[in-house]
């Protein structure tokens, strides 16, 4: 079972912007965790961030035929993208939403999630126990899928 674990614009930042949100760990902390809660639950993790919508958008399209599910943390573009909502449809691979903190307790604006309209689930506010949830969520539900 391959997954590809998405994070989006700023996520590069983590140790440095905003601690008192997103807290003290930096992003290789986070790839590092992922990889650790991957092989873990026995499935095959890629991580790849960027700051760029498009770059988002051709990294989902690829997926399609190697990998089994998504795990994505679409970071602003959540709240912004019908073009990452597209092509999380075009492909319909099962993915899962994950964002660090909890996003229906901040501003307004980040109550909205395009991305989360094609995920079958989300979670939210758990800081990077969330990727792993969410790893072991879509495990499950891709077990499931094949049952
Ligand atoms: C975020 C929440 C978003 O609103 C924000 O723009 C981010 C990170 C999170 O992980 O909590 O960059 O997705």
């Amino acid at each position: 079972m391959k997954i590809l674990v998405l994070n989006g614009p700023n996520l590069n930042m983590l140790g440095i912007r905003e601690p008192e949100i997103y807290g003290r760990k930096d992003y290789k902390e986070l790839e590092d965790f992922i990889a650790e809660a991957a092989s873990d639950l026995g499935v095959g993790a890629d991580c790849f961030q960027s700051n760029h919508e498009g770059a988002l958008v051709d990294k989902i399209q690829q997926a399609l035929g190697v990998y089994d599910g998504i795990v994505i943390n679409p970071a602003a573009y959540t709240h912004t993208s019908i073009a990452i909502l597209d092509a999380l449809k075009a492909i319909a691979l099962p993915a899962v939403e994950v964002h660090l903190s909890d996003i229906n307790g901040r501003e307004a604006f980040r109550r909205v999630s395009y991305a989360g309209m094609a995920c079958v689930k989300t979670f939210m506010g758990l800081g990077f126990e969330g990727y792993r949830q969410a790893l072991a969520f879509l495990k499950e539900y891709l077990n499931g899928a094949k049952r």
